[in-house]
């Protein structure tokens, strides 16, 4: 007997984005990204974890973990930063990127790089942007003496830390806080809101408009994490639907 095996073919898995994770050290959120896409419900698969440093740590736990890798090193290419980033650029073809993840990456991008991957380059930041751009934010808090301080993942444009937001987490500073104690308290955060808003912008789930990003899952009402990091599978209000 034949079966009529129409409507009996397992659902096709659905394309996962390529997206190239970039770094330059310790790869706490790269390791937060690779757990996300380890579940293969994730909308984007990390094909590969591009460094700028042959040392950056995040390159063992990538490899150890069967990710690609490839170093291409910037201080070869001193001041030339538009080489530096040919050379980047023929790796992320290479391997078939379609969305890039900057994830501690510690060189400014020229003008032209970023218009190339524009709506496709995603950062985050140590703090609540447009607060604190640029380095050392624990530090310059505390000597703000704000009370709230926090992590942003937003869509790179050509100024330092700017661009439409995708997601913000913040975090009580408390009495006697250190720099060290306040860090690890963001990054805990970074480690939530990093993975989830990639995985929006993968799905599908992000509209730009001029400078506000609009995403299309459910908003966490009262939380301090907006929108709430969601389990996959994530809703599906797509923009282009
Ligand atoms: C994170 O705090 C990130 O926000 C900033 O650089 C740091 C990188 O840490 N851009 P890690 O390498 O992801 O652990």
């Amino acid at each position: 007997m034949t079966a009529d095996r129409r409507g009996a073919e397992p659902p096709r898995e659905a394309r996962r984005a390529r997206t190239a994770v970039l770094i330059s050290g310790r790869g706490s959120n790269m390791q937060a990204l690779l757990a996300a896409a380890s579940d293969p419900a994730y909308p984007a698969e990390i094909a590969l974890v591009l460094s700028n440093r042959d040392d950056a740590a995040g390159l063992e736990h990538a490899r150890a973990h069967g990710v690609r890798t490839a170093v291409v090193e910037s201080r070869v290419f001193g001041k030339d930063r538009a080489g530096f980033e040919r050379a980047m650029e023929r790796e992320l073809a290479g391997h078939g990127i379609e969305l890039v993840a900057l994830a501690g990456f510690m060189r400014v991008l020229t003008e032209g790089f970023v218009t190339r991957w524009r709506d496709r380059l995603v950062n985050i930041h140590p703090s609540l942007l447009p607060s604190f751009r640029g380095l050392d934010t624990h530090a310059r808090a505390l000597a703000a003496g704000v009370r709230l301080h926090g992590c942003t993942v937003h869509l790179v444009r050509p100024g330092v830390d700017d661009g439409p937001i995708l997601a913000q987490a913040a975090v009580p500073v408390l009495d006697g806080d250190t720099e060290s104690e306040l860090a690890a308290r963001v990054l805990a955060q970074e480690h939530r809101i990093y993975p989830a808003a990639l995985g929006w912008l993968a799905a599908g789930l992000v509209r730009v408009e001029g400078a506000v990003a609009r995403i299309g899952a459910a908003p966490a009402e009262g939380a301090l994490v907006n929108p709430l990091p969601v389990p996959a599978p994530l809703p599906t209000t797509r923009w282009d639907s």
